[in-house]
């Protein structure tokens, strides 16, 4: 049985995008396969976040995660900062990772472009506490994006060099978790690409309603329909996919319709799409208050998910040791 890790960004709450992409396909595989998902915040150091607010994101990404389905019950639920193994194993990878190759990944040199004054060392190495959060747990399998590929790639280089140098067969290479085809793209309010929170295009599931249909009313359309059956443009065909995550497909073959015969108003369109959005995102708003709400029960799920997690991160760590001849 392939064992699954991914680690969670902890700034940023979650918007549809998320929802549809990652958060569904984590549930999904709670389901299929031994999964440790954790809350990277140790990685969001990188950024020197004052502690009360990382305290404050990684409370809330937590609580959303939860919300929106994630199963302490079926997986593995912690935060790495819980995990000592992970540091230390870090630390011991870091000595077979060379500053050459750390300094030519993309995301590191996007970071030096972007924040010239905080090259700090965290960075650099950030691909080596990515491999250590994954191999901790020998897992073999990533659910990440496009953009992580890069430092999966990474993490089977030090895990190819550790299990050579070693004379060892023990860490597997870690992969991309790929769903290919079942996975949606949703995008965004503002006419192209993909919902993101850098391209400020995102309905977020802790939105207020009144925010909510106040970014859908101000979503990118066109003109409107001029001849019957005439191609229908990027941003409102982007409506439409939204709502056909949202809503029932008669409403969008519904509107499909009004847009081939030209009577499409796009108005009707937004106003229904932002009551099926709310509507879908009421219970786990529910839930999120409910589950925020209670600190009892946060404070559990993370000390019965750091019990859980070490037992599988010490056992990795021990015969690490012992290989390296501790
Ligand atoms: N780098 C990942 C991101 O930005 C987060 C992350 C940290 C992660 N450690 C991980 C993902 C381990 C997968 C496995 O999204």
């Amino acid at each position: 049985m392939e064992i699954v890790v991914s680690g969670i960004r902890s700034t940023g709450q979650l918007h549809l995008g998320n929802y549809f992409g990652a958060v569904k396909n984590f549930v999904r595989m709670q389901h299929e396969h031994p999964c440790y998902f954790f809350i990277a915040n140790y990685h969001a150091l990188t950024t020197h976040p004052e502690p009360a607010s990382l305290r404050a994101s990684v409370r809330q990404v937590l609580v959303e995660y939860l919300a929106c389905g994630i199963d302490p019950e079926k997986a593995v639920v912690y935060l790495q900062s819980d995990l000592p193994e992970i540091p230390e194993l870090y630390m011991l990878l870091n000595m077979h990772a060379y500053v050459g190759e750390l300094e030519k990944v993309p995301t590191f040199k996007d970071k030096v472009r972007k924040q010239p004054n905080n090259v700090n060392a965290g960075l650099l190495t950030y691909p080596v506490l990515m491999t250590a959060d994954v191999i901790i747990h020998k897992a073999s399998r990533v659910p990440v994006g496009k953009d992580q590929e890069q430092h999966l790639e990474m993490a089977r280089n030090f895990v190819n060099r550790f299990n050579h140098f070693y004379g060892v067969d023990y860490f597997p290479e870690p992969y991309p978790y790929n769903f290919g085809q079942e996975l949606v793209k949703v995008p965004g309010l503002d006419g192209s690409g993909k919902m993101g929170k850098s391209e400020g295009n995102a309905i977020y599931l802790s939105d207020d309603p009144a925010v909510i249909r106040k970014k859908i009313m101000r979503a990118v359309t066109d003109t409107g329909p001029t001849e019957p059956n005439s191609p229908v443009s990027e941003p409102v065909n982007n409506l439409f996919t939204l709502l056909s995550l949202v809503a029932a497909p008669e409403r969008v073959d519904f509107y499909k319709a009004a847009y081939a015969d030209c009577s499409i108003r796009y108005g009707d369109l937004k106003k229904e799409l932002a009551e099926e959005v709310l509507s879908f995102v009421a219970p786990i708003q529910e839930r999120i208050r409910e589950i925020s709400a209670d600190d009892a029960y946060i404070r559990k799920v993370l000390t019965e998910g750091a019990e859980k997690a070490r037992l599988s991160s010490s056992k990795t760590l021990r015969e690490v040791r012992e290989i390296m001849g501790f």
